[in-house]
C-alpha cells in the first residue's frame, strides 16, 4: 500500500495538500512515519537552539525582527554567553548546537570564526549555523572554523512571491536561495532549507514545488512551519494578497503535517524538525504529532530567558517564558511519551548505500 506513495508527482502531491478527510490522510500519516522508522530510525535528535542576535538589516515582510520593526529592543549575545549556552546542550545530552540570529551585519567574519572554534574546541558538539544571507567568503571562513551545517529556508520556490516576501538586501538584486544552498553544499556544509505554510499568496501548485525543490536540491535538513502573522509587518496586517478563491493554502496545523509527510516521502533521507511554530498552533501535542507523522527531530531553545521574548520572528512563540532546563525536561517527556529516543551523537545526515 505505501509504495504508492513513493515518487509522488506534483499532481498527485497538491491533490494530498487539498484532501480534507481523515481517512485518506490517514494512510498518508502512517506511510511517512514508515518511511522515517526505515531511514533514519527512532531516534530524536536534539539540536540546541541559541538565538544569538536579533538584529537584522532586511526587511522580510512576514519577520517581526525586520529592520523597519523599530519598536523592538535589539541584543547580540556575548562571546562567553553563547559558549556557556553551547556547554548546556553538551550537559543536556543534546548532539548540536544551532547559532541563530537575523541577518547582523555586527556579527563579523572573524568574530564568528572564533565561536564557532571556541564552541567545537570545548565542546565537540555539531554546529548549526542559521545566519541569512551571507558573502562566501564569510561562510568559507566558518566552514574552515569548524562549522558543519548551515540553514537556510528558500521560503517559497515561486519567484514573485519571493520577491515581495523577500526584498533585495540594499544596492543588490533579489537573492537567489537555492543558489546559495548549492554553495554551501560545495563548501561541504549539510545544507537545510524550508519553506513557510501559508504565506498570504502561496498556492497549493506553488506549495508541491516546493517540496519537489526539496528533492532536487539533495537537502540533508529541511524545516517546515506555519506562517504567524506578526502585526508589526506588512503580511500581517494584511496589506499584501491571498492567492485566488480555491488557490490559496491556509496556515493551518493540518496543512503543515501534510507537508512535513509529504517532505518525507519525497526526500526519505533528511533530518526534518517538528518546529517551534507548530508547537505554537499546538502546544499540547503538535511537536508530537510532527514526530508520528515524518520528523525525526526537535530544536529545544537554549536562549538565555532575558532575551527569549525579543526574539520574536512571530507573536506568541513557544518557549518564551521557559528555561533551557524546561526546555529539556519537557522536550524529554514528549520523545517518550510516543516511545521514542532521545538521539545519541551528532545525528547528521544518513545516506543509503
Ligand atoms: N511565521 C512563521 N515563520 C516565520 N519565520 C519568519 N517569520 C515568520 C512568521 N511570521 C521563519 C522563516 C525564517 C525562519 C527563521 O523563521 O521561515 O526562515
Ligand atoms: Fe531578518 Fe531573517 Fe527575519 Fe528576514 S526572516 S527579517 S533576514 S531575521
Ligand atoms: Fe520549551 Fe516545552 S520545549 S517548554
Amino acid at each position: 500500500m505505501h509504495t504508492m506513495l513513493n515518487n509522488l508527482s506534483l499532481a498527485e502531491t497538491e491533490r494530498w495538500l487539498r484532501e480534507p478527510d481523515e481517512k485518506p490522510l490517514e494512510e498518508l500519516w502512517a506511510a511517512a512515519d514508515a518511511a522515517r522508522r526505515d531511514t533514519v530510525g527512532d531516534a530524536v535528535h536534539l539540536r540546541g537552539l541559541i538565538e544569538i542576535s536579533n538584529c537584522c538589516t532586511r526587511n522580510c515582510a512576514y519577520c517581526g525582527l525586520r529592520v523597519e520593526n523599530k519598536t523592538l529592543k535589539r541584543y547580540r549575545m556575548e562571546k562567553d554567553e553563547i559558549v556557556a549556552c553551547a556547554h548546556q546542550a553538551k550537559q543536556f545530552g543534546y548532539g548540536t548546537t544551532v547559532l541563530q540570529a537575523g541577518e547582523d551585519v555586527g556579527i563579523s567574519r572573524e568574530w564568528m570564526a572564533d565561536l564557532i572554534r571556541a564552541i567545537k574546541s570545548e565542546t565537540g558538539l555539531a554546529v548549526t549555523l542559521s545566519l541569512g544571507e551571507r558573502d562566501e567568503a564569510d561562510l568559507a571562513a566558518w566552514r574552515e572554523a569548524g562549522a558543519d551545517r548551515y540553514l537556510l529556508r528558500f521560503e517559497t520556490s515561486d519567484p514573485e512571491l519571493y520577491a515581495r516576501i523577500h526584498p533585495p538586501a540594499q544596492g543588490k538584486t533579489v537573492s537567489d536561495r537555492p543558489a546559495i544552498l548549492r554553495q554551501l553544499k560545495a563548501l561541504g556544509y549539510e545544507a537545510g532549507s524550508g519553506v513557510m505554510i501559508g504565506i498570504p499568496g502561496q498556492t497549493y501548485a506553488s506549495l508541491a514545488r516546493d517540496i519537489a525543490l526539496f528533492r532536487e536540491l539533495d537537502l540533508d535538513m529541511i524545516g517546515v512551519g506555519p506562517f504567524i502573522a506578526h502585526p508589526g509587518t506588512p503580511l500581517g496586517s494584511q496589506s499584501l494578497p491571498s492567492a485566488p478563491e480555491g488557490e490559496q493554502v491556509p496556515n493551518t496545523e493540518l496543512m503543515t503535517y501534510k507537508v512535513v509527510a509529504l517532505t518525507r516521502l519525497a526526500c526519505p533521507e533528511a533530518n526534518i524538525p517538528s518546529t517551534t511554530a507548530l508547537a505554537t498552533l499546538n502546544l499540547a501535542n503538535g511537536r508530537e504529532l510532527g514526530l508520528l507523522r515524518g520528523a525525526n527531530i526537535l530544536m529545544p531553545n537554549l536562549t538565555p530567558v532575558d532575551y527569549r521574548a525579543l526574539y520574536e520572528i512571530y507573536p506568541a512563540k513557544a518557549c518564551i517564558q521557559e528555561t533551557a532546563r524546561d526546555c529539556n525536561t519537557c522536550i524529554t517527556a514528549r520523545i517518550r511519551s510516543i516511545n521514542r529516543t532521545p538521539g545519541v551523537g551528532h545525528g547528521g545526515r544518513k545516506r543509503s548505500a
